[in-house]
């Protein structure tokens, strides 16, 4: 196959598609950069660091909850949607953030949580107040207790943080609660909870967000019969698709085409991503252009770092969402997960929740061989058809803070599992910026979670400006993508050695990852990245090369 560079086939982002091939930075608002020395996170220190967020190349952030919360699940428990946390700022300091980064050419997407508030939420509290059997129970999924008095949970069901899913209230009724107690479940077939939820995504659209990340959005609708299915009934592996009482039911599509009305009715349309947990083929519904338009695909944080692996992922992902009529995404990192850069320093198959009870020494990790795999991995994503999605740090090449101390820990997890998983807080802990400071340049105080004293080696300003840092890594990244990005198609090449992947995108770009031990051999043309070192004919193990075509010369 042969592609002239002056052949190349553009695909100018416009303003209603730029969603589409976009590289969307995720920002943990409490971690990422604390201007007043609380120890927390703020808007003012994301707005400061823009330059940084420019400089990188991405095209949006999308922020993590930055609403008023008592932190029960690090902010995805709500208090008011349509607020900000004193703690993380003011609505005017959201609305500099918004014109910063809009100066920067950088769009913005916001979290919004719409399968449970928190338990301060006024109409949780209002619920409560009112007592069985009133209207504003309704608003919740409030059912009887089983018993005489309403002493039993009405089902067997866990959580998704472990224990119970039922809270009991004091009075012989118990609220849902899919995640932690302080999370109850909305009932999305009360048309309050409908018309709150679009009015909080108008809210948000008219302050200028330019997209939704939307939580949970499997969730959402529920169907509960007089008598619940038992858990051990909904963990049957034949459970038809839509069957659930509350994960994927088929209803969910009709809030979702609601919300699009809202986001059409903007100029350019706003856009949504979801984060549905959901079988491959029941994605297509969540990123149809009637419905949320876009859903995350997470199976690269599942993945083996391992040739066949990547390749069928790649292929499934490009029909799904051609089926879809939407575009890919590709996550190897977030706030839920661990890190990639440690992912891919441990063995294949290790549980990663045990090696993180171990504080991150059984087995003891491959650092050095984790971020090689890692930045890899990373320029293997960027040179795919679709958006990809980078998580704060990563560009650091940060690897998982795997023992913090047990006292420190935060995620529900820790507590709701008895002790037995450490939970997410150890991607979570706030950016190195600097070697220096009292929090490594996070803020001019302290740090939420603690920092470990490695985090002067790998802190910003250390690999700024440093070839070969992963910070200029991943700059030189995200630029050669910007100039090379194309229309949304990929060739495989086959006939690579075992152990490499080779594709070509439209007008010229090669990209070949050699995931086995053996140096392969450098295709023709002109180098335009390598996430590590290069041979001079010869790309060694955990190494992506991109390429360029040489004008008047076939590519490979
Ligand atoms: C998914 C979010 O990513 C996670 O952080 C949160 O704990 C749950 N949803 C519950 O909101």
């Amino acid at each position: 196959m042969s592609h002239l560079l002056e052949e190349r086939p553009t695909a100018p982002a416009t303003d209603a598609t730029w969603w589409r091939q976009a590289v969307v930075y995720q920002v943990y608002p409490r971690s990422f950069a604390d201007s007043d020395g609380d120890g927390i996170g703020d808007l003012p220190g994301i707005t400061a660091h823009v330059p940084h967020l420019r400089r990188l190349g991405v095209d949006a952030v999308w922020l993590s909850p930055f609403y008023p919360s008592a932190l029960a699940d690090g902010g995805y428990d709500v208090d008011d949607h349509r607020a900000v946390d004193p703690r993380i700022g003011t609505l005017a300091q959201f609305d500099d953030l918004v014109t910063a980064l809009h100066a920067a050419g950088i769009r913005l997407v916001v979290d919004i949580v719409p399968n449970h508030s928190s338990d301060r939420h006024r109409w949780f509290q209002a619920a409560l107040a009112a007592g069985p059997g009133s209207p504003e129970r309704e608003r919740y999924v409030f059912r009887r207790g089983l018993g005489a008095d309403g002493e039993r949970p009405p089902s067997d069901w866990t959580s998704v943080f472990g224990g119970p899913a039922w809270e009991p209230v004091g009075d012989g009724d118990w609220y849902l609660h899919l995640f932690a107690p302080e999370q109850p479940d909305w009932n999305w077939d009360h048309p309050d909870v409908r018309a709150d939820h679009l009015e909080t995504l108008r809210f948000w659209a008219d302050r200028g967000v330019d997209g939704f990340r939307i939580d949970v959005a499997n969730a959402l609708t529920k169907h509960l019969t007089a008598t619940l299915p038992s858990a051990e009934e909904l963990r049957a592996a034949d459970l038809p698709d839509g069957a659930h009482p509350y994960f994927d039911r088929d209803e969910v599509h009709e809030v979702y085409a609601a919300w699009r009305e809202v986001f059409d009715s903007y100029d350019p349309p706003r856009t949504a991503v979801a984060e549905a947990w959901v079988p491959a083929h029941r994605r297509a519904r969540y990123a149809s252009p009637l419905g949320l338009g876009q859903a995350f695909n997470f199976d690269l944080l599942l993945a083996r770092f391992d040739a066949a692996t990547y390749r069928t992922v790649v292929e499934e992902n490009l029909r799904f969402a051609r089926d879809a009529e939407s575009s890919s995404t590709w996550v190897l990192s977030n706030h839920d997960v661990v890190r990639h850069a440690s992912r891919f320093a441990l063995p294949p198959g290790t549980d990663e929740k045990a090696w993180l009870l171990s504080d991150g020494h059984d087995p003891e990790p491959d650092v050095a061989g984790g971020l090689r795999r890692a930045r890899a991995a990373t320029a293997f994503v960027l040179a795919l058809p679709g958006s990809a999605y980078l998580y704060q740090g990563e560009e650091l090449g940060l690897p998982e803070v795997s023992d913090l101390p047990r006292a420190d820990l935060q995620d529900p997890t820790w507590l709701r599992s008895g002790g037995t998983e450490k939970g997410r807080d150890g991607c979570r802990v706030p950016l190195p910026w600097s070697a220096d400071g009292p929090s490594h340049g996070f803020g001019p105080g302290g740090s939420h979670l603690p920092q470990p004293s490695w985090f002067a080696d790998v802190a910003a300003d250390r690999q700024d400006g440093i070839p070969g840092s992963t910070l200029e890594f991943y700059r030189t990244a995200l630029a050669v993508r910007r100039r090379l990005q194309t229309v949304e198609e990929l060739s495989w090449v086959e006939g690579t050695p075992e152990g490499a992947v080779q594709f070509t995108r439209p007008g010229g770009w090669t990209c070949l990852t050699n995931f086995g031990p053996d140096p392969v051999p450098l295709p023709a043309g002109r180098v335009v990245l390598c996430s590590g070192e290069l041979g001079s004919d010869l790309v060694p193990a955990d190494t992506t090369v991109w390429l360029e075509d040489e004008p008047g010369r076939p590519s490979a």
